[in-house]
This record gives structure tokens, sequence and C-alpha cells, in this order.
């Protein structure tokens, strides 16, 4: 494998991917992104021009996707709309983009017979209750329960289906909660931080008792690769770093590393809906393919994000005060 292609490559999990692919191995990366909201070019500066190139479009554009398949050796596939605060106010995006995209991927990807990688999310699993000792494993039920996640569901069950229709060379992931630098501050662990930086106090959806199971960005990005290398065709891998934490838990923490007060937060009215805990036993992917988070602080970590986002302030301030006032709109 020489080349590929990364959808989503602008946003914060596919910038990720690409400066970890572009310092781990000696692949050349095309990335194909329309540049939404959520993508900026900005995310992938100071990459080597001889392994790199940028396409602006979007991955519903068929004869775009059609002429730019061939020229790789797989395709790994980011790009959505990804949040769920999003998918409730206007869902059509996520259809066209979460299905319709992928629809357009695979196809392409039949035709030329190309290899195939389809991040998703845990989400695609419902939710657990916050005192179940269970978590999500690749033979759980799907229950997605939002729009978001209910279109990550479709996309995943249409690359199944191609692979045991079409024999599609695919494989899936499902990860849980990332966290990490070039996130778009409208998600939860950058909106806090951001509001920390700029003296407004974190908000809690509810009570803050939901959990999420966090994962550094860095891991996502070496157990994709691992699963490109090394996964068997067909197969679906969950990605998790045993890191549930309850929003409540996060919040304090922040404060704490900020050196304020871990109380200093407010509640505000709660998702519709709200999946109340998402939890990952990645032990297919650890024993199949030797993979291992290298991430183990949580603390640590959440530190360190902290610090980027401290030190990129110019990246993330112009779309700070567009995303608060949607959330005011919405009473969070
Ligand atoms: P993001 O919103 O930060 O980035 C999405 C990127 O896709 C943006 O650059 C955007 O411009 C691009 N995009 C959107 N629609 C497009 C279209 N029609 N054509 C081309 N490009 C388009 O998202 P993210 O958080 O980086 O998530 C990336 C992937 O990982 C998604 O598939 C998401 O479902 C999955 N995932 C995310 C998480 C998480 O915690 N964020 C966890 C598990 C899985
Ligand atoms: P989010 O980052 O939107 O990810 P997801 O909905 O995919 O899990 O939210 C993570 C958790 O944080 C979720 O339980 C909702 C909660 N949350 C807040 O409590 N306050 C906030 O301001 C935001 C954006 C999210």
């Amino acid at each position: 494998m020489q080349r590929i292609l990364v959808t989503g490559g602008a946003g914060f999990i596919g910038c990720n991917f690409v400066h970890f692919i572009m310092v781990h191995t000696r692949l050349h990366v095309t990335v194909l992104d329309k540049l939404t909201y959520a993508g900026t070019i900005d995310s992938l500066s100071g990459l080597p021009s001889g392994r790199f190139e940028f396409v602006q479009g979007d991955i519903c554009d068929a004869a775009l996707v059609d002429s730019l398949t061939p020229t790789v050796d797989a395709v790994v596939h980011f790009a959505a709309e990804s949040h769920n605060d999003n998918s409730l106010e206007d869902p059509r995006p996520f259809l066209d983009t979460n299905l319709g995209g992928t629809f357009t991927l695979i196809e392409a990807a039949r035709k030329h017979g190309t290899r195939f990688h389809h991040i998703s999310t845990d989400e695609v699993y419902g939710d657990l209750a916050l005192e179940d000792p269970d978590r999500f494993t690749e033979s759980s039920a799907y229950r997605p329960t939002s729009p978001y996640s209910a279109t990550k569901a479709g996309s995943d069950l249409l690359v199944r289906a191609w692979v045991r229709s079409f024999g599609l060379q695919a494989t899936i992931s499902n990860c849980s909660n990332n966290y990490g630098p070039y996130q778009h501050v409208e998600k939860f662990i950058p909106r806090q931080i951001t509001n920390i930086l700029d003296g407004v106090r974190p908000r809690l959806y509810g009570q803050g008792r939901n959990v999420r199971d966090w994962i550094h960005v860095a891991d996502h990005s070496s157990a994709v690769l691992k699963i490109l290398e090394a996964g068997r065709i067909g197969e679906t891998y969950l990605i998790g770093a045993d890191g549930e934490r309850s929003n409540r838990e996060v919040v304090e923490m922040l404060l704490e590393i900020a050196g304020k007060s871990r109380d200093a937060y407010d509640l505000v009215h709660d998702r519709p809906g709200h999946d109340l805990r998402y939890a990952i036993d990645s032990s297919k992917l650890r024993r199949e393919l030797g993979w291992m988070p290298g991430y183990r602080d949580f603390d640590a970590g959440l530190s360190d994000t902290m610090q980027w986002y401290r030190d990129n302030e110019d990246w993330w301030r112009p779309q700070k005060a567009a995303t608060e006032s949607k959330y005011a709109g919405q009473g969070h």
C-alpha cells in the first residue's frame, strides 16, 4: 500500500490521522474534504507537500469520488456530520453526508476494487445504564437513538451489505469519544476548556451524570492504522481505551487543571434523548492485532489538551462566538 485517500481529513480526527500517518509511515495521502463549518485547512498546515495533497470537494459528488478512487490503494473514510446537538436541530445534512456520502464512496470502491476502511462510532449501539457492568462488543445490537447515531448506524450497515453482496474489501471500526488537539469548540471538552480560558463557567447538560469512554485521538489513529494494515476483511473492530468518566468528573478535572474551584460550573437543561453511558470492550482489537492505547493517564492527556488550546487560540477563536450563540439559542 502506497497511497491512501482520507475523507474528512480537515476535521478533528481526520487531521490527527493525517499527521500521524506522515510521522509513522511513508504513505502518500490525498485528503478529500468539503470544508464545512467543521473542517479547516489550517489543521493540515506544515505537511510535506511531496507526500500530501488536498482536494476540496463533497463525498456525495460521484464523479469526483470516482475520479479519485482509482488513484489510491485504500480509502479511509472519516468524513461525516458529527455533532449530536446539530443533528437534533437539522438532521438533513446528516442523511446526505453520512448515508449518501458513504454510499457514493463504497460504490466507487467496489467498482475499482479499492480497499475501504469505514470510521464509525460506538453510538450506533445506543446507550448503557449508568450502573451496568456491561460494555459494548462487536456483537452488541444496533440501537441508535439520535439522528447522528442513526445515520452512522445506517452507514455501517451499508458497508456490511456491500461486503456481503459485492465483495467490498472493507473493514469497520467503532470508536468511543475522542479528545485532543484540533477538536471543534462545539464538542464537550474543547467547549469547556475554551470557556474556562475565557473566564466563562463550564456547562453540564442535565445533572452531569452521563458517562463517556474517553480515548486520546492519537490512540484512535494508531488503531485505525493497525486495522488498515492487518485487519481482516469484513470485520468490525471496537476501539476504546478504558476511559469511562462522568461529564461532571471531566469538568471538575479541567477546572482543577486550570487552578479554579472544582464546583465552578453550571447545570443547564438536558439534551433531548441524551444517551446515558457508552463503554467499549476493545479486547478483539487488542487480541487479534496486538493494539494497545499509548495514553494511559487521562489527567495528563486533558492537561496537554488544555495547553494546546492555550497555545493555539488563533485556531479556535474564529469559531467560538458563533458556536456559543448557537448554544444560547438551544438553551445550552
Ligand atoms: P468533524 O466534524 O471534526 O470533521 C468532519 C470533517 O468531514 C470536516 O472536515 C468536514 O469538513 C468534513 N465533511 C463533512 N461533510 C462532508 C462532505 N459531504 N464531503 C466531504 N467532507 C465532508 O468530525 P470528527 O469528530 O473528526 O469525526 C470524524 C469521524 O469519526 C466521523 O465519521 C465520526 O462519526 C467518527 N467518530 C467521531 C468520534 C468523536 O469523538 N469525535 C468518535 C467516534 C467516531
Ligand atoms: P459531545 O462532545 O457532544 O459528544 P457525544 O454527544 O457524541 O457524546 O458531548 C459529550 C458529553 O458531554 C455528552 O454527554 C453531552 C455532554 N455535554 C455537556 O454536558 N455540556 C456541553 O456543553 C456539551 C457540548 C456536551
